[in-house]
């Protein structure tokens, strides 16, 4: 049965995998601990793996000279395919880097070899002002790059070893994810990127995606993100009550994905969608501000960006929606396009707010949250606290 149905191509067609195994592997390691070494932050790691895995597919190392200032201009790589991002390995003194290199991890494990394309430098406002649409350095991607180092180092990698994953049963590669949707013969999959608690909003659009899909794919950001975001251990606790109470075991599959928050707002939408393409999604959803930070972008900016390409051309298809809520007069939740009551109606709540309320011991009301995820978050607001 799973035989038959085929999975959709991974961006560019084929799943990059960029992992060295075996006696290859022993020799690599060897090779590595000879040469001069780049050590990388815990977001280029993430990076690294997800680029080993196929899950940045077509890329195949972080990007030289050529892909970079297209994707900052055009949102397209060097050969024409649409790529809203820059996936680059940015350090500060570049006076040995040639040839092959060793990257490490933080604490010194070396983790793979890149072989060095092109070392070049840019200006990190342009890049900014590109991908982020903002110079300012209280926007914390911007922050986060203006905080790095000012040479850039192009070239394609071969990953040696693997980082321990934080929640090991939701580490699933694009491989895994194909290989489980082919499984439950899922031929359409919405994929749902968040950094948040699924809220009832959140859980009112995958919902309403998946009655036109064959399967959810609820696929939280677990890699490093700003302070103030819900630690990404509570959310995973309100991932799983969520599941286990509200949404049909076989239709969802819950995995994580490692990288790093930017909130790049719309280009990092479409870099969620084409990321999704490559774990096996077909659709993927796009709601109010997705990405997005402070008020740099507007609400609909991260849906309006993908009409830039031809369709067709993303190969997958984002599911928009509207700000939604729950209304009291119509008893349910809604967005301004279903309901025709005034905001009085609406209950809309800040993430400032519930974390007022959590904090005061009160649990955000059942209309914005389900009580079993508020009190998931209230226990773990007392955990950071005590
Ligand atoms: S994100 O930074 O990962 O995009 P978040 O976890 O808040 O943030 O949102 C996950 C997805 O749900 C995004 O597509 C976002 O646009 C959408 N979303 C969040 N809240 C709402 C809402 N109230 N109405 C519609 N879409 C929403």
């Amino acid at each position: 049965m799973s035989g038959d149905i085929t999975t959709i191509p991974p961006h560019g067609g084929t799943l990059v995998s960029r992992v060295i195994a075996g006696e290859e592997r022993a020799a690599a390691l060897e090779l590595a601990a000879a040469l001069p070494s780049l050590t990388l932050d815990s977001r280029t790691v993430a990076d690294l793996e997800l680029i080993a895995t196929g899950a940045y597919s077509p890329l195949t190392g972080f990007m030289g000279l050529a892909d970079y200032e297209r994707v900052l201009h055009e949102m397209r790589l060097a050969d024409g395919l649409p790529w809203s991002l820059p996936i680059t390995l940015r350090v500060t003194d570049a006076r040995r880097v040639r040839d092959t290199v060793a990257l490490e991890t933080p604490d010194g494990r070396a983790v793979a070899l890149l072989e060095v394309r092109d070392v070049f430098t840019h200006s990190k406002e342009e890049e900014a002002q590109l991908v982020y649409g903002t110079t300012d350095p209280k926007h914390p991607g911007v922050a986060h790059l203006y905080g790095q180092g000012d040479f850039l180092v192009g070239g394609d990698i071969r990953l040696l070893r693997r980082a321990a994953p934080l929640f090991p049963e939701l580490a699933l590669d694009p491989a895994e994810t194909r290989r489980t949707f082919a499984e439950r013969a899922w031929r359409t999959v919405v994929g749902f990127q968040t950094r948040n608690p699924v809220h009832r909003a959140h859980e009112y659009i995958q919902k309403a995606a998946l009655e036109t899909v064959d399967g959810l794919l609820l696929h939280p950001l677990l890699g490093p993100t700003k302070d103030d975001d819900v630690p990404a251990a509570v959310r995973v606790k309100s991932y799983r009550v969520l599941l286990e109470r509200y949404y049909p075991r076989d239709r969802v599959l819950l995995a994580g994905f490692p990288a790093a928050m930017r909130y790049a707002g719309p280009r990092e939408a479409v870099f969620h969608a084409l990321v999704r393409k490559n774990y096996g999604c077909t659709h993927f959803i796009v709601g109010r501000d997705h990405a997005g930070v402070g008020s740099y972008y507007g609400t609909y900016d991260a849906q309006r960006i993908f009409e830039r390409f031809a369709p067709g051309e993303l190969g997958i298809h984002p599911i928009c929606f509207e700000h939604t809520f729950y209304c009291q007069r119509c008893g349910g939740m809604a967005s301004p396009k279903t309901c025709p009551h005034d905001a009085g109606s609406h209950v809309t709540l800040s993430g400032t707010r519930v974390r007022e309320l959590l904090r005061s011991g009160k649990l955000p009301p059942p209309e914005f949250s389900r009580p079993e995820v508020g009190q998931v978050l209230a226990d773990g607001l007392r955990e950071v606290v005590a």
